[in-house]
């Protein structure tokens, strides 16, 4: 018999609500996609590449043109070099990035430091690797870190802290003074970061993505990870990149090229041409999406909700205490689907225990100005 090896894993709560939401028909606020299509330029360049016979393995790290136009991305946005040769990965998705940077970080008893709500894809990547997570979690209201619980929860196991920010599902954003607070935390301790950064041009009210690609001593230890899926709108193509200093990238690629080899070649061209000639795609995201987030909040200003908007991400919290407080948060998401056709994510799934008297639900807001009205509608009726 085969003895499961992540024996607590099931199907996820997000392929959970999506189902629900499909054989109800509720308008889908649920899982983080947009209803919306990527740029048209893009989708004509993956046709265009697929027909120009582009259609055979990328090399292991992925297109040479690809990793240049992240590292001149990065230049733009970050004012640092990032070395397109031997800093930067293009990975099947961020998925594949932090599950390759952990196998290559964790052993057998290691402890690895998770802050929650947290991503669903970190603890079983941690345990694969023979480690342990160890939940520390963020300070309500705000999800900002504890600064003095995450220092108890080092050990001398301790080998990496995942970071994530803007942070799903909350929409928390660090600051520089978090990472200046975490580079000092872990100075002279075999401690390494995986700063999960995929919404980093997600991110409102003009404030700016403290990103530890600008951030010297922490990179020096850090696996940064992204995802064109969220920056581009295209969340199904599962193409992402990681970016290290060079003997992390070493380590990481020793396990990337036998996890996958190399990412979808059509993609990846596609994706260099639209990033060469729209750089300011990323500059304008910020506006679109919060045009987004705005017009969700200002519609729900009108319901039963109570809600603080969300500093970055697609997703924006709502609290539902004055609607019913009797429900704990996966009951009021299926009550929400079933009975309002609302589909949305409870928050307690991102933690190993919630706080008990927690009632927030996620709602996606990548959502079209139609979808969004619609959605907003029914829950001001609840
Ligand atoms: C915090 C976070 N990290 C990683 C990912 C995965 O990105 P990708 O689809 O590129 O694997 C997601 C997707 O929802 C996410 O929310």
């Amino acid at each position: 018999m085969l003895v499961s090896k992540l024996p607590n894993v099931g199907t996820t709560i997000f392929t959970q609500m999506s189902q629900l939401a499909l054989e109800t028909g509720a308008i889908n606020l649920s899982q983080g996609f947009p209803d919306f299509d990527g740029p048209q330029a893009l989708r004509e360049a993956v046709a265009r590449h697929v027909m120009e016979g582009r259609n055979q393995y990328s090399p292991m790290t992925g297109l040479p043109i690809l990793r240049q136009q992240v590292a001149a991305k990065i230049a733009r946005s970050y004012g640092v070099q990032r070395d397109a040769d031997s800093e930067i990965t293009i990975t099947p998705g961020a998925t594949e990035a932090i599950f390759c940077a952990v196998q290559a970080l964790i052993r057998p008893g290691d402890e690895a430091i998770v802050l929650d709500p947290c991503y669903d894809s970190y603890e079983p990547s941690v345990e694969l690797a023979g480690g342990r997570c160890v939940h520390v979690p963020l300070a309500l209201p705000d999800f900002a870190v504890d600064w003095q619980r995450l220092s108890d929860a080092i050990s001398p196991r301790t080998r990496l802290i995942f970071l994530n920010s803007p942070h799903n599902p909350s929409g928390a954003l660090l600051t520089r003074a978090d990472l200046d607070k975490l580079a000092e935390l872990i100075r002279g301790r075999d401690i390494h970061v995986i700063s999960d950064e995929v919404y980093e041009h997600l991110i409102y009210d003009g404030a700016r993505h403290a990103s530890v690609l600008a951030h010297d001593e922490l990179y020096q230890r850090a696996f940064v990870v992204s995802s064109f899926g969220k920056t581009y709108h295209v969340t199904g193509w599962k193409t992402g990149y990681v970016v290290a200093p060079p003997a992390l990238t070493a380590e990481l690629r020793k396990i990337h090229q036998y996890v996958n080899f190399c990412g979808v070649t059509p993609l990846q061209f596609a994706l260099a041409d639209f990033m060469a000639a729209h750089p300011e795609h990323v500059e304008e995201l910020p506006a679109f999406y919060q045009a987004k987030r705005d017009l969700f909040c200002d519609l729900l200003a009108g319901s039963r909700f109570t809600f603080t908007r969300a500093p970055g991400t697609y997703f924006q919290l709502a609290d539902y205490s004055a609607i019913r407080p009797d429900l704990d948060d996966v009951a009021m998401a299926e009550w929400l689907t079933r009975e309002h056709g609302v589909a949305a994510i409870p928050v307690s799934v991102f933690y190993q225990s919630a706080p008990e008297d927690m009632r927030l639900v996620r709602f996606c807001f990548a959502k079209r100005e139609e979808t969004l009205r619609q959605a907003a509608e029914k829950l001001c009726a609840v």
